[in-house]
C-alpha cells in the first residue's frame, strides 16, 4: 500500500509564510496537537490556498494546525475510520518539519482506544500497553504531502527544533487519487 505522495502546488513557499505570519500574529504556535484554524480569517490572509491545488481539480475546504514540541504528543493513531471520510488529507509543512518523520503503522484495531471527539468525529490512539505496532513507511514533511490518515500513524518529531507546524487540509474530494502513480510527482 503507498501510505503517501510528495505533490507539486502553487504557491508553496507564499503560502508556507503567510500561513506562519497568521499563526505567530493570531497566537497558535503554543496550540499543541490538532487545532482547526478559523477559516474565513485564514483564507483573507491567504487566498493562494484556494487555488493551489487547481492542476488536480480539488480545493481545500477546512484548515487544521498539528504542532508537536516532544515525542509523547503524538502517540500512533488513526483520524478515523469511516467511509464517509477521506482516507487521506493533504499536509503542508509550515516549520521546522526537516527531520521530522509522520511514520505509518501496522497495528491490530484491538490495540485502539476509540473516542468520539467534540467535533462528534471518532479517533482511535494506541493503548499505552500496546506492543504490537509494526512500522511500514514513513515520510519526511518537507514538500505539500498527501497522507494516508485512515491508517495508523504518529509524528516523529525531530527534538532539535521545536515546535514542529505542520498544516493539515480537509480537501472538498478524497485526495486518495494522487498517491497513484500517473498522477503523483515523486521527488
Ligand atoms: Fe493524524
Amino acid at each position: 500500500m503507498k501510505y503517501y505522495n510528495y505533490i507539486e502546488i502553487d504557491n508553496f513557499e507564499v503560502i508556507q509564510q503567510k500561513t506562519l505570519d497568521f499563526l505567530v500574529i493570531n497566537d497558535f504556535l503554543n496550540t499543541i496537537g490538532f487545532s482547526i484554524l478559523p477559516w474565513k480569517e485564514y483564507i483573507e490572509v491567504c487566498p493562494e490556498l484556494i487555488t493551489a491545488f487547481d492542476r488536480y481539480g480539488i480545493k481545500p475546504i477546512a484548515t487544521a494546525t498539528y504542532i508537536t514540541t516532544n515525542q509523547e504528543q503524538s502517540p500512533i493513531h488513526i483520524d478515523n475510520l469511516s467511509h464517509l471520510r477521506p482516507l487521506c488529507r493533504i499536509n503542508i509543512p509550515i516549520l521546522n518539519c526537516a527531520g521530522s518523520k509522520t511514520e505509518f503503522y501496522k497495528v491490530p484495531l484491538t490495540e485502539f482506544d476509540h473516542f468520539i471527539q467534540k467535533n462528534k468525529l471518532d479517533y482511535y490512539r494506541i493503548k499505552e500497553t500496546s506492543s504490537y505496532a509494526t512500522k511500514v513507511s514513513e515520510v519526511e514533511i518537507i514538500y505539500p504531502t498527501v497522507i494516508r490518515t485512515q491508517e495508523p500513524h504518529r509524528v516523529n518529531t525531530n527534538m532539535n527544533t521545536v515546535p514542529r507546524v505542520c498544516m493539515s487540509l480537509t480537501m472538498d474530494k478524497d485526495p486518495v487519487f494522487l498517491l497513484e502513480d500517473d498522477c503523483a510527482f515523486n521527488r
